[in-house]
């Protein structure tokens, strides 16, 4: 029996990481060039409720029965099981694959949430619409995750540019003209968890601080919609530039992403910031499609592990 495949793409949060923990506005944006798939074949030798589940780049082959109940993967199921009301899954064998870099700000985990959701929703005769998926990843967030925005899911699952506050509707961006990004990776793991949980100790202690610093965020994205709508991608940069100071404040920047930063402006990139949790992970250079190569080949020397050229394509804005 042919296989039922869902992908789901990385992403890239552009401005407003943390502050949005904070009910601030943050923009993300889908990052195609790295991907989750997910397939679920049938297994007609298998007996009902018996799940094999296979995902390579976590080195896991097993039984869905043999895994713990706290696993990742066991809690989608179990999810998905309540939200549609089945007792026990069909026979079926999951084979999950990516491209995305575990822990590097990129999405991963919401991004194997929504493939795998989408195709086993799809297998057992219910694809769930986008909301329904965004919200279950958001639970599965929340089980791993703390206290997530809903930022990742909700980008990866609509897989638009969005301009998102925590607990509202979100919108998908107009976006006026294409414009071009170097997402590179500073090799240092880095959890989002214990980011975001050190900045809410400092924001306890110094509230008055941080609430200016997230108003300043806040108004930074504003800002940045307006550029995006407005097809401004240069004005974007000065913006970029701007969140990375504020995210240094904060508290969430390191050595290596400050010095991927100024390399990417050094090289001709309109603007750089760190991008996700921080302390690690990504950093995000905005750039001149002709210049992308070049940023990226410079970002490269100065140790960064990885580098990806995204454009951000054009397209028309929907609230919802
Ligand atoms: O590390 P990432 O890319 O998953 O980004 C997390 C963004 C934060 O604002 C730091 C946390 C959140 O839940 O929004």
């Amino acid at each position: 029996m042919p296989a039922i495949t869902a992908t789901a793409p990385g992403k890239a949060i552009l401005v407003g990481e943390h502050a949005v923990v904070y009910n601030r506005p943050a923009i993300a944006v889908p990052v195609s060039q790295v991907q989750v798939k997910a397939s679920v074949f049938a297994d007609i030798h298998g007996q009902p409720g018996e799940v094999w589940v296979e995902a390579p780049e976590i080195r896991l082959t097993a039984h869905l029965n043999e895994l713990p109940p706290t696993h990742a993967i066991v809690r989608l199921f179990a999810l998905l099981a309540n939200e549609l009301g089945i007792p026990r899954y069909p026979a079926l064998r999951l084979r999950v694959t990516s491209t995305i870099p575990i822990a590097a700000g990129l999405g991963s985990g919401a991004a194997v949430s929504v493939a795998i959701l989408r195709a086993l929703s799809a297998f057992v005769g219910h694809p769930l619409p986008n909301e329904r998926i965004s919200a279950l990843v958001f639970e599965q967030e929340k089980l791993f995750h703390g206290t997530p925005s809903g930022i990742d899911n909700t980008v990866v699952t609509y897989a638009q540019p969005i301009f998102f506050i925590k607990g509202q509707p979100f919108s998908l961006l107009a976006v006026g003209a294409p414009f071009t990004l170097v997402i590179s990776d500073t090799g240092i793991r880095s959890p989002t968890a214990a980011a975001v949980s050190g900045v809410r100790e400092r924001w306890q202690r110094d509230s008055a601080t941080y609430e200016r610093l997230f108003d300043q965020a806040a108004e930074i994205a504003q800002q940045a919609r307006r550029c995006i709508e407005n097809g401004e991608n240069r004005a974007l940069g000065p913006l970029l530039d701007a969140n990375h100071r504020l995210l240094q404040q904060i508290g969430v920047s390191h050595p290596q992403l400050d010095r991927l930063v100024d390399t990417a402006r050094q090289a001709g990139a309109w603007g750089a910031k760190l991008s996700g949790g921080g302390l690690g992970g990504n950093m995000i250079a905005l750039v001149n499609p002709a210049g992308a190569d070049a940023v990226a080949a410079a970002l490269s020397a100065a140790g960064a592990v990885r580098t990806w050229i995204t454009q951000v394509k054009a397209g028309l804005g929907k609230d919802h």
